[in-house]
């Protein structure tokens, strides 16, 4: 017998919620815990863009023959070109993408790549962070530490984090998320970012900059600043991307990793260990979204159109954020969570605690995850008010 010692493990936490969620039988229950974007009616919908795109595909794509494993070159020379901007100096021969399965493939790829070649050096990853960050790296064998980012007053802690990383080894990485926070939501000011370079700079810190929601924050190039603030001060820089949520391709699996380096050469030599560790890894990245992405990028009228239904998601966000706090107002408790307002892309630290979070859920089948983590488009507007009061009543001593 060979499997006898295997053991069972828990699963993802956040799927257990949705399974209580979906057997909850109150008429007013609301899921704010799963991490993808919903509209007014509780849907992850196609973009239009993307059902144009795919309309096409099904008309032009010739073949189901592999891409390699960089990926499509069109696909990456875009994604780099949305990234880093196109007017970057970079372009010409110090930056270059490899197509990889999401933004999860993109850092895996990334792992593999730092275990192989960076040997010795330990990944810095924010406290809190999205919970892959962790596990994926240790499972591609490098070492995880910790930088402070959120305190106990739930806001950016900036001196406890530029106190960690002033102590990080010389040319340690430090994963950074671009910008809106997994899970808090709370992003870096410029001034901030600049303050957190001075640091990169003396440690000599390779950041790996994690963008799984551009054009969700600001706008497509605003969020951009830090990738292209690095890029433009850091002789070296990763930078992975995910299509899942700004185009909605979740399933897909389509994102990429950015290498930034200092000559040509020196990129050159990169892509050949990229190349080696994604055959390794998944031989040659899914073409379907990236073919998606491809077409939507370089078609003027459909770049139009999904930059529109891009900014509409955006704009729902930011105008849900200032809807539960005017909600929350009027029961006293526009200070308490005024931050919502600052905070940035689909989820909030609220600073609610885990009783408080249990009791939404137990009393008013309201489920979120335990640190006080909603998913703010999961909520529907029509509840905004109920939303409020049931806060309002677990927020009572
Ligand atoms: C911070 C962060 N990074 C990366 C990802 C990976 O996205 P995907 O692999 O679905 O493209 C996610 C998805 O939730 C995320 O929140």
């Amino acid at each position: 017998m060979h499997f006898q010692g295997v053991k069972t493990v828990p699963g993802d936490p956040i799927f257990g919620l949705q399974e209580l969620y979906h057997n909850d039988p109150a008429p007013g229950k609301m899921e704010l815990a799963l991490g993808v974007y919903k509209d007014e009616h509780g849907n992850t919908p196609i973009l239009n863009s993307v059902k144009l795109a795919e309309r096409h595909l099904q008309e032009h794509e010739r073949s189901k023959s592999y891409i390699g494993s960089h990926g499509d070159p069109l696909f990456n020379e875009l994604i780099t070109r949305l990234v880093l901007g196109d007017d970057s100096p970079l372009l010409a021969q110090r930056a270059a993408a490899t197509q990889a399965p999401g933004g999860t493939g993109a850092l895996r790829l990334a792992a593999d790549f730092i275990a192989h070649n960076l040997p010795g050096r330990s990944i810095w990853i924010s406290d809190p962070s999205w919970p892959i960050h962790q596990t994926l790296f240790a499972a591609a064998g490098v070492p995880v530490r910790h930088y402070t980012y959120i305190g106990d007053t739930n806001q950016v802690d900036m001196d406890g984090l530029i106190a960690t990383l002033s102590q990080a080894p010389k040319g340690d990485v430090v994963l950074l998320h671009a910008c809106c926070h997994n899970p808090s939501g709370f992003d870096l000011t410029a001034q901030e970012w600049t303050r957190l370079l001075e640091v990169i700079k003396r440690r000599e810190l390779l950041p790996l900059l994690d963008f799984a929601y551009q054009g969700f924050a600001e706008g497509l190039e605003q969020d951009a600043f830090a990738g292209r603030l690095f890029a433009e001060q850091l002789p070296e820089l990763l930078i992975t991307h995910s299509c899942s949520k700004n185009f909605g391709l979740y399933r897909e699996r389509t994102g990429a990793l950015i290498a930034c380096a200092a000559t040509g050469e020196q990129l050159q030599a990169i892509r050949s260990q990229l190349a080696v560790a994604a055959r390794n890894l998944w031989s040659n990245p899914p073409s379907h979204g990236a073919a998606v992405v491809t077409h939507i990028l370089s078609n003027p009228a459909l770049r139009t159109e999904w930059t529109r239904e891009l900014e509409s998601m955006r704009q729902r966000i930011f105008g849900l954020r200032h809807d539960l706090v005017e909600a929350l107002a009027a029961h006293d408790l526009r200070q308490l969570f005024e931050h919502i307002t600052r905070q940035r892309g689909i989820f909030s630290y609220t600073g609610l605690s885990a009783a408080q979070v249990k009791r939404l859920q137990d009393e008013f089948s309201i489920y979120m995850v335990g640190r006080g983590r909603a998913n703010i488009t999961g909520i529907n507007s029509a509840h905004i008010d109920q939303l409020a009061s049931a806060i309002a009543s677990v927020c009572e001593e």
